[in-house]
């Protein structure tokens, strides 16, 4: 039996995420955050004090990891490392930046490829990255690259810092979201980019129901589905 796939690739702060979800639950997809992957990648070298751009400790320490992805009741999107939980741990802004860093080795991009695209050969999947329409998911049925100008990323994430309560700086916040746009654009290995044949939705300007809806048209005429 064949699964659906789609595909959402774009800068950090895009809304990648909060549509993914959104759309999943709509259509009864699951949601695949990949990003979460590197992070816990990144946490696990964090926690044993080795740099996160050090690649040859890095590969040396992939095998000894135990990496696992669960899904709870409510349908979220759960990591495990080595048995532990650390789906909170690896929002910390050191492991946001840790993260990217890893993801830039070769190393963990290959090491982290058949994990992504298994979810893909059993489940209808909602996919967010960076690369999920150029390299872990070229054939999706639907790619959407979802994007907005650093600015207004950086707007969104101070208000969600403060909706948590976390008093923060917006150029601090916009420094971070630049810094990792520009590492996630110009590594070698599966750079940030627009897969061809990618849907472009520029987001600056129009809020989460105009988004939704937008996408949710996308979607419905590829697949020929109804909502
Ligand atoms: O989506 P995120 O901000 O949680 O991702 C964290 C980092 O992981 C991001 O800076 C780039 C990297 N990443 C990647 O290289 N490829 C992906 N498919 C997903 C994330």
């Amino acid at each position: 039996m064949a699964f659906y796939s789609i595909a959402i690739d774009g800068p950090s702060g895009a809304g990648k995420s909060s549509m993914a979800r959104t759309i999943a639950e709509k259509y009864g997809f699951i949601y695949v955050d990949t990003g979460a992957i590197y992070r816990t990648v990144g946490l696990a070298a964090h926690r044993r004090g080795i740099s996160c751009s050090d690649e040859p400790a890095i590969a040396k320490l992939l095998p000894e990891l135990k990496i696992e992805m669960k899904y709870d009741g409510s349908g979220e999107q759960r990591m495990y490392l080595d048995g532990e939980d650390v789906s909170s741990d690896i929002r910390l802004p050191e492991i946001s930046i840790c993260a990217s860093d890893v993801s830039a080795l070769p190393a963990v991009r290959e090491f982290l490829l058949e994990m992504q695209r298994s979810m893909a050969r059993t489940n209808n999947v909602i996919m967010d990255g960076r690369d999920i329409g150029t390299v872990v998911l070229p054939d999706a049925d639907v790619k959407i690259f979802l994007t907005a100008s650093s600015a207004a990323r950086a707007r969104r994430r101070l208000l969600q810092l403060m909706e948590k309560g976390i008093n923060a700086d917006f150029d601090k916040v916009l420094e971070e979201i630049e810094y990792r746009d520009n590492q996630d654009s110009s590594r070698e290995v599966a750079p940030l980019r627009a897969a061809d044949d990618a849907v472009l939705v520029d987001t600056s300007d129009i809020g989460i129901e105009e988004t939704v809806a937008l996408l949710s048209s996308i979607i419905e005429e590829k697949l020929k589905i109804g909502s």
